[in-house]
């Protein structure tokens, strides 16, 4: 639990027990407690309960505050409408709460931990061996490492894989070509990212065209995918050379994207090779999947496709040979048996909703999953143009990750020169990244990750509306203004009296350790990115209203010291939990 219980919570408490001492059957209702504009907060929840009990609302409204113990904590309620309260918190206990979460050296900024953690493990930032990057491994890279940050804060322990595409027929051309055009990638070693991907491409599209053209090159290229599938020595080496080279060039696009990627997650589809055949034999033996036209596959009653045939997963092809299905249905007696996992969360585009529920039954009904186990697919929208059609270069082609980053960086470049005069070039460049990469992911985790969201970098970039920038600008102005008080240091006067805007700002402080919480629970970062983004107007409509360093006391400057910093505390913890930087100035 947080050491120091919030506002809200609090109240909450209040609440019960006043219920509780109004009627037995009131005992554990839902007051259905929110933050109003009317006064502090509104309870709601009698209207539910005077239903139930055949009670008059406002009656029974009044029973329950005649219960509540007002005080420091609760200085007003009163009876509103058909029967809500409405409450007033007072002054001396916001201040009093806030500075307890100020000096609370644990750096929580009351975010509890969970009661129960467990262990989930999160499969994002899948790239595929020797091919480029798009849109779509960014946002699964960008939601993933979110959600990670989000959960491992409350305390889950969670473990990374990266179920990157290194296995699968289309290496056979690959490593057939390399074998008979060898030198042509050169050792992973000396070469940087773009290098890499530029060897990868010219491979790839070279083994193509001779695929295409050349009957005994295609054969030739069948036999490899044997050798590689038997385990054959030299065959392995050259597509360990993909994979190398292909990792450069991933390690260049997380390090571009300001993220960490441990390489002992990276555990691709090719890991869970020797694991398939058991994998098939299990379902074949348990009657879970059957032999069809020669392949064995899985069928289900509820999925089924045109002309209402159904559709099956597939286990094993005809030709004995085994496919994405195999793989993540291995991986998931891993991820269980082996990693003990009690979560398993795949941040994966939503066309493979199906192939996951397909996966999901099937290891239900093998037991692989079970009832202590949860599976969930973080299934992500897709990433539209301006003109809202799936994003693509004007020629229709597939957006190069790296390109796009590089222009965000360059327009936040732009951004960042025309606001500070006085950074050197250097320091321009570093702003620029941080404004430039959070812009990008702030778009992406400002929006319901199953939403389809239009990628526009003017709009990211913006300083107006809701985008990192704006966040960021607001987190460097308070930072600005600590500089500027020099020797006088913010501390809490709860003797005070809050102004409207102090106590909004407050009382949405208070609200920070339990959206944390229920958005990592809930595997949903947009809810933070908005706490984030009303913290920041909400901080600016305070700043306009109450001057900060010219207050009028000595121990007004310091309370209100205070509260910028413990915004920009709570600022810069919740953007480093989305993966976002927010430099001292910009
Ligand atoms: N590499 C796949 C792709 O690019 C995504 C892998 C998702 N994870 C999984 N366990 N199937 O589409």
């Amino acid at each position: 639990m947080a050491s120091v219980t919030s506002l809200s919570d609090s109240v909450q408490q209040h609440l019960a027990s006043a219920l509780t001492a109004t009627r037995p059957e009131a005992a554990g209702a839902d007051p259905l407690l929110r933050r109003s504009d009317r006064a502090d907060y509104q309870a709601n929840g009698i209207l539910a309960l005077a239903k139930k009990a055949k009670a008059n609302p406002r009656e029974l409204a009044g029973e329950v505050v005649s219960h509540l113990t007002t005080g420091d904590l609760i200085k007003d309620v009163e009876v509103s409408g058909p029967g809500f309260l409405n409450i007033t918190l007072g002054d001396r206990a916001i201040t009093a709460n806030l500075a307890a979460r100020y000096a609370d050296e644990s750096g929580r900024l009351g975010v509890p931990y969970a009661e129960r953690p467990g262990t989930t493990v999160i499969d994002y930032a899948q790239p595929n061996v020797a091919k480029e990057m798009h849109v779509g491994h960014l946002r699964s890279a960008v939601i993933g490492d979110a959600l990670r940050g989000m959960l491992d804060f409350t305390g889950e322990k969670t473990i990374g894989r990266h179920h990157i595409g290194d296995w699968g027929t289309q290496f056979g051309m690959l490593i057939q070509y390399l074998f008979e055009h060898p030198g042509e990638l050169a050792p992973a070693a000396d070469v940087d990212g773009e290098q890499a991907m530029s060897n990868l491409n010219r491979v790839y599209k070279a083994s193509r065209a001779l695929f295409d053209s050349d009957e005994e090159f295609k054969e030739r290229a069948r036999r490899r995918v044997v050798a590689l599938q038997s385990g054959d020595k030299e065959t392995l080496e050259l597509w360990q050379q993909f994979v190398d080279e292909s990792k450069v060039y991933f390690y260049s696009v997380f390090e571009k994207l300001d993220m960490e990627i441990r390489d002992e997650e990276i555990v691709g589809e090719s890991a869970y090779n020797e694991g398939m055949p058991e994998t098939a034999r299990l379902l074949e033996e348990m009657g879970v999947a059957v032999r069809s036209e020669g392949a064995l596959v899985v069928f289900f009653d509820e999925i089924r496709g045109k002309d209402d045939q159904p559709v099956p997963l597939i286990v094993q092809k005809a030709d004995g040979g085994f496919g994405y299905a195999a793989s993540d249905l291995t991986a998931v007696r891993n991820r269980v048996g082996d990693l003990h996992a009690t979560t398993l969360l795949y941040v994966v585009d939503v066309r493979q909703s199906l192939h996951f529920r397909m996966v999901f039954e099937t290891a239900r009904r093998a037991g692989w999953l079970n009832d202590d186990v949860t599976a969930h697919n973080m299934g992500y929208g897709t990433v539209l143009g301006a003109d809202g059609k799936p994003f693509k270069t004007r020629e229709g082609e597939t957006v190069r990750l790296e390109d796009l980053l590089d222009e965000a960086v360059q327009r936040a470049a732009e951004v960042v020169r025309e606001k500070a005069r006085d950074l050197t070039e250097d320091e321009i460049q570093e702003r620029a990244a941080q404004v430039g990469i959070g812009a990008v992911k702030y778009a992406d985790l400002s929006t319901s990750p199953s939403r389809d969201y239009k990628f526009d970098l003017d709009q990211m970039v913006s300083l107006n509306g809701d985008t990192s920038v704006y966040l960021q600008y607001a987190y460097a102005r308070i930072r600005s203004i600590l500089r500027k008080a020099g020797e006088v240091r913010p501390a809490a006067h709860p003797e005070l009296a809050l102004h409207e805007a102090e106590r909004a700002l407050g009382l949405h402080l208070d609200a920070f350790g339990n959206t944390v919480f229920e958005a990592a629970g809930e595997y949903a970062p947009h809810k933070l990115a908005a706490y984030l983004y009303q913290l920041a107007s909400l901080y600016t409509s305070f700043y306009d209203k109450c001057p900060v360093l010219k207050a009028e006391s000595p121990e007004q400057v310091e309370n209100r010291l205070f509260l910028c910093d413990l915004t920009a505390r709570t600022l810069h913890r919740g953007m480093a939990l989305l993966g976002i930087r927010t430099p001292e100035r910009l």
